[in-house]
Order: C-alpha cells, then sequence, then structure tokens
C-alpha cells in the first residue's frame, strides 16, 4: 500500500523555537515521530517531508503522485497567498488534507484566507500537533471509503 506525505512549509522546521505560545513547544522531529507511530497504529504509512521554498513544495506534491495515496499539508504562510501551491493541489489528483497548528481564524485577519482550503477534501485547524492527528485519521476514513464524503 502507497504511503501517506506529510508535507510541512515554511518556518515549521523551527518548530519548538518558534512563537512556541503559538505553535507549541514540539520540535518537527517530534511531531514527525508520533505521526510515524499513529500511523503504524491505524495501518498507515507515514512520510515527512519539509521545504522552505515554494518550488520545494510544489516539486513535492508532483512527485506524490508517484508514490502517495494522500497528503497531509501544512502550508504554513503560503496558505495565505499561494496561487501556485493551490494550483499544485489542485493538479495532483489526490486526497489533500490542510491542516494548521494554530487557529488561524483567531489571529491575524490574513490568516483567516486560505488560498488551499478550496481544492482540498477538509481543513483542520487550532489542535496544535494533534491538528496532524486528526488529519491522518480525516486521510484514514476517506481511504477506506467510510462515511466522509
Ligand atoms: C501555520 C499558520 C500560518 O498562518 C503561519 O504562517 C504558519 C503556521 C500553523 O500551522 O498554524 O507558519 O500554518
Amino acid at each position: 500500500m502507497k504511503p501517506i506525505l506529510v508535507l510541512h512549509g515554511p518556518n515549521l522546521n523551527l518548530l519548538g523555537l518558534r512563537e512556541p505560545e503559538v505553535y507549541g513547544s514540539l520540535t518537527l522531529e517530534e511531531i514527525d515521530r508520533r505521526l510515524v507511530e499513529v500511523g503504524r497504529e491505524i495501518g498507515l504509512e507515514v512520510r515527512a517531508l519539509q521545504f522552505n521554498g515554494e518550488g520545494d513544495l510544489i516539486d513535492a506534491l508532483h512527485q506524490a503522485r508517484d508514490w502517495a495515496r494522500g497528503v497531509i499539508f501544512n502550508p504554513g504562510g503560503y496558505t495565505h497567498t499561494s496561487v501556485a501551491l493551490r494550483d499544485a493541489v489542485a493538479s495532483i489528483g489526490l486526497p489533500v488534507v490542510e491542516v494548521h497548528l494554530s487557529n488561524v481564524h483567531a489571529r491575524e485577519e490574513f490568516r483567516r484566507q486560505s488560498m488551499i482550503a478550496p481544492v482540498c477534501v477538509g481543513s483542520i485547524v487550532g489542535f496544535g500537533w494533534r491538528s496532524y492527528w486528526l488529519g491522518l485519521h480525516s486521510l484514514a476514513a476517506i481511504l477506506n471509503k467510510s462515511d466522509i464524503k
């Protein structure tokens, strides 16, 4: 069975150090370790990647067409600006779940708009690392053709 891509966008490599009052104190490495473990428990192989560059994220999404069954995507700050990432998500024909650690709707006005959300199967925001946890379970449900549309 093909793996799930967990794709982290810009500045998320600094998790643990970066504004811990907003994003929590877990490092990206620890979050990825937990997600691999959760995946194992629910029968999904998880491969995690992080890039700061928009082009690298686009390349990773394109390449995922060949090897992944679905994507959990935190586009970081590009969420609010990137038409190119939105087009990449729309192009690849895989279910993509948008996730954010923080509740973007309760923050600055500019974070309330997501360029990415309309081309995703759903979005999960505000639960810290558990946004990814919920994203993985949602993807599992979708891939198992459960009652989620
Ligand atoms: C974020 C929210 C974005 O607005 C911000 O630019 C980030 C992190 C989150 O996970 O809460 O880099 O995607």
